[in-house]
């Protein structure tokens, strides 16, 4: 949907082709309902002439019904789309909306105002050129306005405005406009935002939005509308070094290899010297592809397809950069991070972090601090929480090419995947790499894996036993380690109890002390693969992510998961420990299965059901699979 102009009815296609030509402006609008947020983005609408005839006639009638503006038209109605919004008087998701005027294309991103919805105003702000920070004149600069500003600078937003809204209530009192201001600037420059613009309006009144007002002959300003429609959009990118990432490698025929991306920075032409990342081999590019032709030259912005010079090896999430000024290659960086699913951030859980075109796994090794987002003040933290902002450091599976976040948002900007859900946890952005990654290396050695399990005649392997406590798991691991080794297999009985009273005696119970318990049992179980053992592994082991992660540090076919299912009814009433009894009582907190989860294995390669086996008949079940495999 287009504004209305006379060109739609004289000559539609010019109208079209300077509509296309137009520059587009993504902006975000920042504050509450309370602020007059919705009715602001109403009237940009209805100014620009982006509401519908009908979508006109309900709102008339609804403003009339259920409004808060007696006659007049309620535009808040207009934005507030959702019935529950209406009904809880807040704004609740991200909602994008489209309008244009005849100089520029618009999209606003209207994110809703409250602490709770920190994630979304952080989604709708992540592309955002401008930022509309809603101030009410009668209530000034409040922390909710501190925590907009302060994300909005965070982000790296250029453009901040500053929209002190209801003014028609405080008479129009350039006083009011004024000490508003420079209470905020004081608190802008905490943050480093020196540049903002602030207007004096009524979103209501339709006062400074499209059209200078006389009601405030002291600013000389211009309008809302007139500002969003002149702000400088980045073109800064075509002048940066060259970075593209690779978003698939084309291969049509053997005649053709070309890598596909969207050039994030920077300008490339036919022989300029190439670097790809992270491997860091060089080559010359050879064409600029495109699906209307070769190009002599492509900048920031365009999708492409180049070839190289010679064959070097490039692969999807790879990148090609300037051969002079390359970007940084390292595993190991120190992030901000937000925090956005309901489950809190696990430090050592493997995460899916997903920079430019490449995922790659990432676990938070240290947690450094949150930030309250109200004060600004830097805490100790653990964890992070739905909504928490912090600062971690990251250590990635592999090495990957970077840069810092206000160098590159393409580049420094990522997020979090979890794994099992799918979700994305977190957003993410890089400050610097850890120097340390730089200065750990391989070493490499001269008797490997294979040569160890050889002389053991045997084939290096986990056995991991998971499964509630008191389910049996490690009775039945003592038989199987008992029948491997009568048989002269070379073995080790890795317990939880066991571990935890030295390797892992610092460690309790709490969700991130289990993560941590399992990393280091799975690195250690690494290790004795390694050595050409098999390992039999008796833990808990509750989580999904933990079990995949020690599943997916071991080549293929040495991890065989068992899981020693015992219903919880069944551990609870034999309670060979107590522990039950405790936890029920209410002395022992966290204990699995009553107050802490146990993820069932969806993809266990052997089930031992302990009610219909006994333990000799469950460690006979797995002697045989393994003799078997
Ligand atoms: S895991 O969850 O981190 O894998 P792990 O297997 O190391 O647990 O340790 C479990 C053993 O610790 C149990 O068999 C039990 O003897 C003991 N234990 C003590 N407190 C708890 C608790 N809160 N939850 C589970 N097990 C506990």
């Amino acid at each position: 949907m287009a504004h209305q102009s006379d060109l739609i009815a004289s000559d539609i296609l010019a109208y079209l082709q300077s509509h296309q030509n137009k520059s587009l402006l993504r902006f975000i609008t920042c504050g509450s309902v309370d602020d007059g947020k919705s009715t602001l983005i109403g009237r940009l609408l209805y100014d620009s002439k982006m509401i519908f005839e009908d979508q006109l006639a309900a709102l008339e009638a609804d403003s009339r019904r259920v409004g808060t503006q007696g006659d007049d038209i309620d535009f808040a109605l207009l934005v507030d789309g959702l019935a529950a919004e209406r009904e809880q008087g807040i704004t609740i998701d991200v909602a994008y909306r489209f309008f244009s005027t005849d100089r520029r294309k618009f999209i606003v991103a209207d994110t809703p105002g409250h602490e709770q919805y920190t994630r979304n105003m952080v989604t709708g702000a992540s592309t955002a050129d401008a930022a509309v920070i809603l101030i009410d004149a009668r209530r000034g600069v409040l922390t909710q306005t501190r925590r907009h500003s302060y994300l909005v600078s965070l982000l790296g937003i250029r453009h901040v405005i500053l929209a002190i809204n209801k003014m028609d209530l405080v008479d129009w009192s350039q006083e009011t406009f004024d000490s508003i201001l420079a209470e905020y600037r004081e608190f802008a420059e905490q943050i480093g935002l020196t540049n903002f613009h602030a207007i004096p309006m009524s979103a209501l009144k339709g006062d400074n939005i499209t059209e200078p007002s006389d009601k405030a002959p002291w600013y000389d300003g211009p309008p809302l509308m007139r500002l969003l429609e002149t702000l400088e959009i980045d073109d800064v990118l075509a002048a940066d070094p060259f970075r593209m990432p690779v978003q698939w490698v084309n291969r049509p025929n053997l005649d053709f290899r070309g890598f596909s991306g969207l050039i994030a920075s920077g300008t490339v032409r036919p022989g300029d010297p190439i670097r790809a990342l992270p491997s860091g081999r060089t080559s010359t590019v050879a064409r600029i592809v495109t699906a209307d032709g070769d190009l002599d030259q492509a900048v920031a912005g365009q999708s492409i397809t180049l070839t190289l010079a010679d064959e070097i090896d490039v692969s999807r999430g790879d990148i090609l950069a300037t051969g002079d000024n390359p970007p940084e290659v390292a595993d190991q960086f120190e992030a901000t991070l937000v925090w956005m699913d309901e489950d809190p951030m696990l430090p050592g859980r493997p995460y899916l972090l997903k920079v430019g075109a490449k995922t790659v796994s990432a676990s938070i090794t240290e947690p450094k601090y949150k930030v309250n987002v109200n004060t600004l003040e830097q805490q100790p933290a653990k964890r992070l929480e739905l909504n928490e902002i912090g600062v971690c450091n990251l250590s990635l599976e592999t090495a990957t090419a970077f840069e810092p976040y206000g160098t590159s948002k393409d580049l420094g900007g990522f997020i979090l995947i979890d794994r099992i859900t799918n979700r994305t946890v977190a957003a993410g952005l890089l400050h610097f790499a850890l120097r340390r990654s730089h200065n750990i290396h391989w070493q490499a050695l001269s008797v490997d894996k294979a040569a160890r399990a050889a002389i053991k005649r045997q084939k290096g392997r986990v056995v991991w036993l998971t499964g509630l406590s008191g389910a049996g798991k490690s009775t039945i691991a003592n038989l199987v380690e008992k029948r491997l080794h009568a048989d002269g297999r070379h073995t080790y009985l890795l317990d939880g109890d066991n571990v935890r009273h030295g390797l892992n005696r610092d460690l309790g119970f709490t969700e991130e002390d289990r993560v941590e318990n399992i990393r280091r049992v799975a690195e250690v179980s690494k290790l004795m693969v390694e050595a050409g053992l098999i390992v039999l592994v008796s833990f808990i082991s509750p989580f999904r992510a933990e079990r995949r992660m020690a599943r997916d540090m071991m080549g293929e076919g040495e991890f065989v998961e068992v899981h020693v299912d015992t219903p919880l009814a069944v551990a609870e009433q034999r309670d060979v420990k107590g522990l039950y009894k405790k936890a029920r009582a209410g002395e022992l907190a966290n204990f699995t299965g009553i107050d802490s989860p146990y993820e069932t294995p969806e993809h266990a390669e052997i089930v031992i059901d302990t009610t219909a086996m006994t333990p000799a008949e469950a460690a006979e079940a797995i002697v045989a699979w393994l003799d078997k495999a």
